[in-house]
């Protein structure tokens, strides 16, 4: 079957009970999506499936329908300049940095429905793991993002 993913087409032929995890990073070598649980709980699988974070682990091949749009961390920016990537790189938010791409997924999801987070929001929306304890970096770089879209939005808006 064919697959959007980061944009471009794949063909890939697997199991339609093959979790959506195994495809990326085994047919299409796009292995920044990590393996973690197995369980859907860990969230280092965290992708985005039509704008939504999923967790990839917990999506099979069969559940997927022509048309959907799939991204994973190597489609946020060609040049590694999204809001989220700079404001992690800034504030060196990893530590081992196995869980890092699922929670910068998870911190796009989180800033697309809830541009100006407030602590609270950021603890219930970002339950990925991270058995570095990166967290409190994590919450300050999500803030740094959101002051930085922000400020984007504003400056499109005067033109
Ligand atoms: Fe998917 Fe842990 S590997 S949630
Ligand atoms: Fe090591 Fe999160 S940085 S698990």
């Amino acid at each position: 079957m064919k697959l959007r993913v980061n944009g471009r087409i794949f063909d890939v032929a697997a199991d339609p009970a093959t979790p959506l995890l195994w495809i990326l990073r085994e047919q299409l070598g796009l292995t920044g999506t990590k393996y973690g649980c197995d369980s859907g709980q860990c969230g280092a699988c965290s992708i985005h499936l039509n704008g939504n974070l999923v967790r990839a682990c917990q999506v099979t091949l069969a559940t997927i329908k022509p048309g959907d749009r799939i991204a994973t961390i190597e489609g946020l920016s060609p040049s590694v300049a999204h809001p989220v990537q700079k404001a992690w790189d800034a504030l060196n938010v990893p530590q081992c940095g196995y869980c890092q791409s699922g929670q910068i997924m998870a911190a796009v999801a989180l800033l697309k429905q809830s541009p100006e987070p407030t602590d609270a929001d950021i603890d219930a929306f970002m339950t990925n793991v991270c058995r570095c304890g990166t967290y409190g970096r994590i919450r300050a770089a999500i803030k740094q993002a959101a002051a930085e879209i922000a400020s984007r939005n504003t400056r499109s808006k005067r033109g």
